[in-house]
């Protein structure tokens, strides 16, 4: 089956960037939003990031004219969906809305159409439950912004047929991306899930006074190389956003407790850099880089979250959800690491890694216990670089 046309639905910061990509790729794209006015602001949207692109001659102006005459807008649901190949809605992340859209776009879309949901969080099974084709349902996962971020999850929800996830990888490679796996529905698929159990953690560990804010910063700045620290990165990206994603797991995930620390910080309006005031103040609005001495560095290790991620990726792969390739490509390509999670353990030795588990779970309970995985690895003496042999393996 070959895809030709695509419609791409909700223009919005997320659809609009889908459609762009899909639409440089060569193909038709049917764009569909509730109101002429979010279209034409989605359209907009797309003109500006295609003449920059022709400006920083990335592509040449002819090929952006072109890409964006493949963009039709449309506000009919049935027009939008009745002659292409492939759907993909990016609608308001409300599964109420998401599940009455799939029944219209099952009830108006070619049989052989393959409908994806770019949800960062509801379950796919879910969604497919709604259609007559659960098969033909798949999870995309897209980044923001998917004009440069390369990387796409690709999720199966309980139905959904091998075939119709590899189309889908293949249809994520035409448009420029690096897809990944996820065999299983898990809440936060890869990426989001492998960071968001060890941020929450030390989110908890601030909350309680273990540690104040500098002094995580100041050692992931000192020492681990994160260049705006942990908070500083929250209070950059919008705590609005990280408190979401929290949230969801918290809904999702039995064991996963989300902090307080979020949403309190979420009540008082105070969101980071956008609203002048998060982890730190920001009079300009505007991001100013961390000034923090070495002395704070001291008392935080802050490859705290990295055990813990370690740990959930360790998982994915004991249950299945996903291969140890696919979960560093989506570290490194999510997040922009330069080193996946499996990596890390692999150079800081799987010993050590569950020996720091067996501190951080007498302390903060049962849910952060090393995986038998890791455990296992440590009984063959497969610690990692050190042995040769640990996530990968070594000359
Ligand atoms: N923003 C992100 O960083 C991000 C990243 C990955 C995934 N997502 C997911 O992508 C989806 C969209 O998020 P967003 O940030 O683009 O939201 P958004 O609010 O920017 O855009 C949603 C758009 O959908 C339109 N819409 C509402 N109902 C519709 C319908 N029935 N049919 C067509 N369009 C409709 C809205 O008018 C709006 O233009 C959500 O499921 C979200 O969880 C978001």
């Amino acid at each position: 089956m070959e895809i030709k046309k695509v419609a791409v639905l909700g223009a919005g910061a997320m659809g609009h960037g889908i459609a762009q990509v899909a639409a440089m790729s060569g193909m038709e794209v049917n764009l569909r939003d509730i109101s002429d006015e979010f279209l034409q602001a989605g359209i907009e949207k797309i003109k500006w990031s295609l003449d920059k692109m022709a400006q920083k001659g990335k592509i040449s102006q002819e090929e952006a004219d072109a890409a964006l005459r493949r963009v039709k807008k449309f506000v009919s649901l049935a027009d939008a969906v009745k002659d292409v190949d492939f759907v993909i809605e990016a609608i308001p992340e409300k599964l109420d809305l998401k599940k009455e859209t799939f029944r219209e776009v099952d009830k108006n879309a070619p049989k052989h159409a393959i409908l994806a949901s770019n949800t960062s969080a509801l379950p796919i099974s879910e969604m497919a439950s709604a259609t007559t084709r659960p098969e033909r349902v798949v999870g995309m996962h897209f980044f923001n912004p998917p004009q440069l971020m390369r990387l796409v999850e690709v999720i199966k929800g309980d139905k959904t047929s091998d075939e119709v996830v590899r189309i889908t990888a293949e249809l994520a490679k035409k448009w420029g991306k690096e897809p990944v796996i996820v065999n299983k529905d898990v809440p936060g698929f890869i990426a989001n899930r492998c960071t968001i159990t060890g941020s929450n953690l030390v989110h908890w560990m601030v909350y309680n006074g273990e540690y104040t804010v500098e002094e995580v910063d100041a050692a992931a700045i000192h020492k681990a190389g994160m260049p705006m620290g942990m908070f500083g990165l929250l209070d950059y990206t919008g705590i609005d956003i990280a408190y979401s994603v929290s949230k969801f797991m918290q809904e999702r995930e039995p064991g996963f407790k989300m902090s307080p620390l979020l949403e309190e910080k979420v009540k008082k309006g105070e969101l980071g850099v956008k609203t002048g005031k998060g982890f730190y103040e920001y009079p300009d609005k505007k991001w100013v880089p961390l000034d923090l001495p070495l002395e704070k560095a001291e008392k935080f290790d802050p490859f705290i979250p990295t055990y813990v991620g370690i740990n959930v990726a360790a998982e994915l792969i004991r249950n299945g959800v996903a291969t140890r390739d696919d979960i560093d490509k989506a570290l490194k390509l999510g997040f922009n690491l330069p080193m996946g999670f499996l990596e890390i353990a692999d150079s800081l030795g799987i010993d050590v890694v569950v020996q720091k588990l067996k501190e951080i779970s007498a302390k903060y309970g049962p849910f952060y216990k090393p995986s038998p995985l890791l455990e296992e690895m440590v009984k063959k003496g497969e610690l990692g670089q050190k042995t040769k042999k640990g996530f990968y393996t070594y000359e």
